[in-house]
């Protein structure tokens, strides 16, 4: 995602309630100490702008969700949805971080990663920096509780079968597919309802795997 630099995100960012500054502090302990209840955790790899974590935050608030994003000048903009929403949400919390070193912030707490519309990075060059690259499938290992459940969309054909084949190589199970998602609980992102009002199909995979 190409953004413009805000001004001032780092420090609007830092200063939401939402947002978790210093995440590894909370390895192994982010049902005790940040989310204080014992229900699952998922996590959104790439959340953008937040829409579709803050809307998954409002519709399951029996499930807690950690948005993970790198750039503030896009993560700034979910803390500015947060902010003004009539009712906070305590099963919502942001982290502004690279997705390669989340295993220094979560050790075997995850229940789910999302995958939408990440960068597909299409230059074969530059297969190790898209999400579902060997790379970050190893990272990935260390979240996960017991099973590991990873559910991508994508508009993006190519990236959509090299994570097919990658995720499957890496020993998991395709438990759901379509070329053409349109399920009726589908909670939309941000590039989603840019696509989709382009007539452009989306593809969806849902996977899972034991823990090694
Ligand atoms: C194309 S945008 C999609 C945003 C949102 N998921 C949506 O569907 O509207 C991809 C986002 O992933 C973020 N991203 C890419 N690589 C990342 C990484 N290694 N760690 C954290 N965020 C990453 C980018 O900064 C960008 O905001």
């Amino acid at each position: 995602m190409r953004l413009k630099k805000i001004k001032n995100a780092d420090e609007i960012v830092e200063n939401s309630r939402y947002t978790i500054n210093r995440p590894y502090q909370y390895k192994g302990k982010w049902n005790v100490e940040v989310f204080q209840n014992q229900h699952e955790i998922q996590i959104e790899i790439g959340c953008g702008r937040g829409n579709f974590i803050i809307a998954m935050a409002q519709k399951h608030p029996e499930i807690n969700f950690v948005g993970v994003e790198m750039q503030s000048s896009a993560l700034v903009k979910a803390v500015n949805k947060l902010a003004v929403l009539d009712m906070p949400l305590p099963n919502l919390r942001l982290i502004c971080f690279n997705a390669m070193n989340l295993g220094e912030v979560f050790d075997g707490e995850i229940s789910c990663i999302y995958l939408n519309f990440s960068d597909p990075w299409p230059k074969k060059r530059h297969w190790k920096r898209r999400l579902t690259s060997e790379v970050f499938l190893t990272v990935y290992d260390s979240l996960f509780i017991d099973t590991c459940n990873i559910i991508q969309k994508t508009d993006n054909n190519d990236f959509f079968d090299f994570s097919m084949e990658s995720l499957e190589n890496y020993g998991y199970q395709l438990l759901d597919v379509s070329r053409d998602y349109n399920a009726e609980d589908n909670v939309e992102t941000e590039y989603e309802s840019k696509f989709r009002k382009d007539g452009i199909k989306i593809n969806y995979g849902k996977y899972t795997k034991e823990k090694n």
